[in-house]
């Protein structure tokens, strides 16, 4: 634990600012608050399947207590799933099926399909005003069958899915083909290596997510350039702070230690969820609570409230093989040659085309940046604002403000930079 002197330490000059802030901002005669953070709170729908298998999915990886700042795109691979769901067929086609089931839908694979279309349609045209986004999907194919070109004509329209063949060369080449694409869909970022090797067998599909976030305030961060603050994450770092007070959507609970903030991005067609526990720790036990029913409590529970933000300029990155997970999670036809039925996608598949691997690619960019217009927003009226310091680990959800699905899911472990030894 830290000494309590210490902690006030940390708190004191970023609060400062914020109060520095706020004292600018109501010195006009209090304005109404803006029309997006006053919107009402719209809990995650209980019939989405990127929320539902999104959760599952992130759990799974945290299983792994080594799994740091993990990121992925539950509106991605689920999408994705869901095109190959299309071109699969018996025990394949209900396993990939029931991953994308929630409770509230009768028919879970076109209805899935459908709300997914829909949320992928939607946050493509939030880009450019609430963040700025890269994505892209694709399934490689090994030496496979002809591939019908109904459904890659299908899984593209529906679900930016494009299909492309690997070269004839060996598993080495297929993995640089791979990377190359992953550094393409992420704007010409390097990402990790892949931890588990890719061995592609003749006729292998292999499901690839590649995308690139960075999320634009409503209005700009201060930033606290030369005076570097404390990140206690995994290592305790140096990093850049970020600080803005204003209105927001905010929920304590008391209960469970956890403070719950919506912040609308640029525009109002996105925003971010940051879930925090009140005090230093890891994020295991705030990881236990998560469930689609306790997020839905949480956010229904939030209202416009003065808050004082501060986050770390930070970027999470993340490179993973989703195989292990789905497995876990009940998708164990899809990759035995033997078993798996993707007749869809051609129909001379059986005994050979399965499924190959499930590959994420993602990069997330927290900073100060805001979207345009924010120069004509009304004047935000802060009164005593709530802190949210985030100088220690904290998960965030991006989702969409109209189809409610979930763009992204990130735990911030750990902030890059310079280690600090032995100082507490
Ligand atoms: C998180 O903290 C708890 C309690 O301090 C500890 O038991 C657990 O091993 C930690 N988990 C990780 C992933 O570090
Ligand atoms: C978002 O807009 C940028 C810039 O216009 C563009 O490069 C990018 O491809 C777009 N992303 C998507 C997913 O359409
Ligand atoms: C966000 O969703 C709410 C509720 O559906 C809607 O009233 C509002 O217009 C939406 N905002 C934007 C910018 O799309
Ligand atoms: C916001 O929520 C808190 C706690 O749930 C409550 O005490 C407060 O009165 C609420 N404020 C408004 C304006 O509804
Ligand atoms: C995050 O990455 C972007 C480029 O992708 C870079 O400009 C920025 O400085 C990075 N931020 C941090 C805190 O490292």
């Amino acid at each position: 634990m830290l000494p309590r002197v210490f902690v006030c330490f940390l708190i004191s000059l970023p609060v400062l600012l914020a109060l520095g802030s706020t004292a600018k901002s109501s010195k006009k005669s209090p304005a109404a608050p803006a029309a997006a953070a006053a919107a009402p709170p719209r809990p995650p729908p209980p019939n989405d399947p990127s929320w539902a298998l999104g959760l599952r999915l992130y759990q799974a990886l945290r299983s792994d207590s080594s799994s740091v700042n993990t990121l992925l795109s539950p509106l991605l691979v689920a999408s994705s799933l869901g095109a190959l769901s299309g071109g699969s067929a018996g025990t394949t086609a209900s396993q990939l099926q029931d991953l994308l089931k929630t409770p509230s839908l009768t028919k879970p694979g076109a209805q899935a399909g459908e709300a997914l279309s829909r949320a992928l349609k939607s946050f493509t045209k939030a880009n450019g005003t609430s963040f700025r986004l890269r994505s892209s999907s694709a399934v490689f194919s090994k030496q496979a069958p002809a591939v019908n070109q109904a459904f890659v004509k299908d899984s593209k329209a529906r679900f930016s899915l494009q299909h492309k063949p690997l070269g004839k060369g060996d598993s080495k080449a297929d993995l640089k083909q791979l990377h190359s694409w992953a550094k393409a869909g992420l704007g010409g970022l390097e990402s990790a290596p892949l931890v588990s090797e890719i061995q592609a067998k003749a006729g292998a599909l292999i499901v690839a997510n590649a995308l690139h976030f960075k999320g634009l305030w409503e209005r700009e961060f201060n930033q606290e350039g030369a005076d570097r603050r404390t990140f206690l994450g995994k290592k305790y770092t140096k990093v850049v702070m970020m600080h803005r007070a204003g209105l927001f959507r905010f929920h304590e609970d008391i209960e469970n230690m956890v403070q719950v903030l919506e912040v609308t991005l640029s525009g109002g067609k996105a925003s971010m969820v940051l879930l925090m526990p009140f005090h230093v720790e890891n994020l295991s036990r705030l990881e236990k609570l998560l469930t689609v029913e306790r997020l839905s409590k949480w956010l229904d529970k939030t209202n416009v409230t003065s808050v004082s933000i501060s986050l770390p300029k930070a970027n999470i990155t993340s490179t993973l093989s989703l195989k292990k997970q789905l497995s876990a999670l009940g998708l164990t036809d899809a990759w035995d040659q033997k078993v798996a039925d993707f007749s869809g996608v051609s129909d001379k598949s059986k005994g050979k085309l399965h499924l190959g691997g499930v590959l994420h690619w993602a990069s997330l960019e927290l900073a100060a940046e805001a979207g345009k217009g924010s120069a004509d927003l009304e004047e935000e009226h802060i009164e005593k604002p709530k802190l949210f310091y985030a100088d220690h680990p904290f998960i965030i959800f991006v989702r969409d403000n109209t189809s409610g699905a979930l763009l992204l899911m990130a735990a911030l472990d750990h902030a890059e930079g310079e280690a600090l030894h032995d100082e507490l």
